[in-house]
């Protein structure tokens, strides 16, 4: 048997791309709220005078008020997670659910009984609760007064709604994460970090200074985990990056390693407790203070995470040349251009199952933690036939593939691997395009992309491929 007796099988969502809900029960509104959908959504779509202006009732469509209602049908859901036989399932908490501003003296009841009932629904049905604290949304509030992640001030904010979650859920989640995708902060502020840069010169300094609060943050989250909940484990989480230089030429496998440093730093801080030094050196010449004190460096060298978590969908090439640079693959949000031997989702994501053992092995190899992929699925138009059913033989082939790519890295490699997460179990909303259409589910949600339809749920080919995949323990793919 390759993979271990107790070996996490599940699925991943997170609170903004499924609850919907998004004013009930007290729940304030989150960055996520004010986001339309549309490609591009992350980095253009996004008005920040609207934003800042506190508008009530904006006009349009925002797929995430309703997204797929699971915040009402999350009993159906876990229902149908179980019967695939999951043992675990990744979601995350709405800090706006918790603190309605962010910074409320007081927690809100209401939010976190949701969770309580959630978390009961799970463990019920024998699903392991593996909880996000920040997937991309913190309350709206935060932007306005402090301008997100770049404040300092965030940071015991943050810590607060931690303990407070640690403390209610402490016999009921047994495995957390801080910050998902910390990297992502890096390209896409607003998301990453509730975060609104004005002027593009400063970007990357108020990025790589939100990442450092961030971290700070994260580090006091994990001690305060430890201390709090002994038995349980807390991970960080960062995209993974499998990159190839585009030719052996060196310069290319330069910039390969550069993507890699780049990519990888802030995980370095959360797994080994320090800045790597060329990210010292960066700093400086670049000229970026990130405010870095000696209480800093304590806690991040005191603190670091128990295992580190990664999302896997795709890898890219890197290269020196500026002509082939300029082939960028439309799906990289950040570095990459088109890899000839790869073929790429209707995303352009280019699909790379070996990628995942090259990215296994590499992150096993650096951090020397335990592994946890909680992403990896494949976005895709899924077509009802005319009973109503969906042959997602593309989403079973890519998935089969990667699993077997994760199977080698732990039996042939060595690699010790704590679970596997497929995302968007259910599908969900796009975060970069804010589509149904683009659906990871092994089940099907009845919902388009301008928010018609019924909301009904139903069984793709996928979900009994997966049962069985789980059935067996990965034996039978
Ligand atoms: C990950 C995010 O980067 O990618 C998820 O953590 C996201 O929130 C997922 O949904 C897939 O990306 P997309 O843009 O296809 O939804």
């Amino acid at each position: 048997m390759a993979f271990p007796k107790n070996f996490l099988w599940g699925g991943a969502i997170a609170a903004h791309q499924t609850e919907g809900a998004y004013l009930e029960d007290g729940k304030g509104r989150s960055t996520c709220d004010v986001l339309h959908g549309g490609k591009g959504r992350l980095t253009e779509i996004f008005d920040p005078q609207a934003i800042r202006s506190n508008i009530k009732a904006p006009r349009g469509y925002f797929p995430e008020h309703i997204a797929i209602d699971f915040y009402h049908r999350f009993r159906e859901d876990l229902a149908l997670f179980a019967e695939m036989g999951f043992k675990t399932l990744r979601t995350s908490i709405s800090w706006a659910r918790i603190f309605p501003n962010g910074d409320d003296a007081q927690p809100n009841e209401k939010g976190l009984a949701f969770y309580d009932a959630l978390f009961d629904e799970c463990l019920k049905h024998g699903i392991e609760p593996l909880v996000t604290l920040s997937h991309w949304e913190m309350p709206i509030h935060l932007t306005r007064k402090y301008n997100g992640w770049v404040s300092r001030d965030i940071i015991p904010l943050f810590v607060n709604y931690a303990k407070t979650v640690f403390a209610r859920y402490k016999n009921k989640v047994m495995y957390w994460l801080t910050f998902n995708e910390i990297n992502m902060t890096l390209h896409i502020p607003f998301l990453g970090s509730g975060m609104i840069v004005d002027d593009p010169a400063q970007k990357e300094s108020m990025c790589y200074t939100a990442c450092h609060n961030q971290l700070v943050a994260s580090a006091l989250t994990v001690r305060a985990c430890h201390k709090m909940l002994p038995n349980a484990k807390i991970g960080s989480m960062v995209t993974s990056m499998t990159a190839y230089p585009y030719t052996c030429k060196p310069e290319d496998n330069w910039e390969k390693l550069e993507l890699e440093f780049a990519n990888y730093c802030l995980t370095d801080v959360q797994a080994r407790g320090a800045y790597p030094s060329w990210m010292k050196h960066f700093f400086v010449s670049r000229k970026i203070n990130v405010g870095i004190n000696a209480r800093d460096e304590k806690i991040l060298r005191e603190n670091t995470v128990d295992f580190v978590s990664f999302g896997y969908y795709a890898s890219s090439a890197v290269s020196s040349d500026p002509v082939i640079r300029s082939q960028k693959t439309t799906g990289n949000v950040f570095g990459g251009v088109q890899n000839p031997y790869l073929k790429s989702s209707e995303w352009g994501w280019q699909i790379d199952p070996i990628g995942l053992r090259v990215a296994l092995n590499f992150l096993w190899d650096r951090y020397q933690k335990p592994l946890f992929i909680v992403e990896n699925g494949l976005g895709a138009r899924d077509m009802p036939d005319i009973n109503g059913e969906i042959h997602d033989d593309y989403r079973i082939e890519y998935l089969r593939e990667h699993i077997r790519m994760a199977k080698a890295a732990v039996e042939e490699d060595g690699v010790e691997l704590l679970g596997f997460t497929s995302w968007g179990c259910i599908d969900l909303i796009s975060a970069s395009t804010g589509e149904m259409s683009k659906r990871y589910g092994f089940i099907y949600v009845d919902r388009n992309d301008e928010g018609g339809g019924t909301l009904r749920r139903w069984r793709k080919k996928s979900f009994y491929w997966y049962r069985d995949v789980i059935a067996s323990n990965g034996e039978q793919l």
